[in-house]
């Protein structure tokens, strides 16, 4: 866990509630924390995911990896610790959205379990509510489609520490929900989601 280094600090309670928020917007927020292989699918997915929420009257926000790292995280890198902290952040911003009412999905790879793990913990303490997705895409086929050309530079040695290639990729262990993008259709993936959140009452109203 990160150490706390300011002292003295202590959390500020409202007036307005997180489940006063959820009311108002008909809907019980969660996580969605999407984890695969670079090019398996996490960032389209979230998109047509937040699409169809948004069809459906449900707010959702989609933190993207490279999004992310283009601001808050513009000082981290793709060393193991710089990963671990991207996550950590990431894991907090979550929390934050799902606070304020809104689905947060959360789309990095996130390739250590470990650090996965401690974002569901960070939720479980303060009775968040974490969906691990694992966008599962054998890394033959990620490479294949290789949307943005990093495997190829990856493998001719101009990207170090890649995921799948020198970095590893740690699948969960017991995702929530599980989709095989070499197999589904994306229509198929966000039916299967957005079953998933219906059937555990996080989409009141619908
Ligand atoms: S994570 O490992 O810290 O979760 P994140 O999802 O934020 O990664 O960022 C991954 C994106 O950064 C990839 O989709 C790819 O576009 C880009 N990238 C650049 N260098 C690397 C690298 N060494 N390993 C993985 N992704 C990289």
């Amino acid at each position: 866990m990160t150490e706390q280094i300011a002292t003295n600090v202590h959390w500020h309670h409202g007036e307005v509630t997180r489940a006063d928020r959820n009311r108002l917007l008909h809907q019980k927020a969660a996580t969605l924390w999407f984890t695969g292989l670079s090019g398996s699918g996490k960032s389209t997915i979230a998109v047509a995911l937040e699409s169809a929420l948004y069809g459906m009257g449900k707010v959702s926000y989609r933190l993207d990896g490279d999004n992310i790292r283009l601001g808050i995280n513009k000082n981290l890198g793709f060393t193991a610790d710089d990963r671990t902290e991207n996550i950590r952040r990431i894991g907090e911003i979550a929390k934050l959205f799902v606070d304020t009412g809104i689905f947060a999905l959360s789309s990095f790879i996130s390739p250590y379990r470990e650090d996965r793990d401690k974002v569901r913990q960070l939720h479980d303490d303060s009775n968040f509510t974490f969906i691990e997705v694992f966008v599962d895409c054998p890394l033959a086929e990620a490479e294949k489609r290789d949307p943005k050309g990093l495997y190829k530079k990856a493998r001719a040695g101009e990207i170090k520490n890649f995921t799948g290639i020198d970095d590893p990729y740690e699948a969960p262990l017991n995702p929530e929900i599980h989709l095989n993008t070499a197999t589904m259709t994306l229509e198929e993936e966000v039916q299967t989601i957005i079953d998933y959140l219906d059937k555990n009452g996080f989409l009141i109203g619908s």
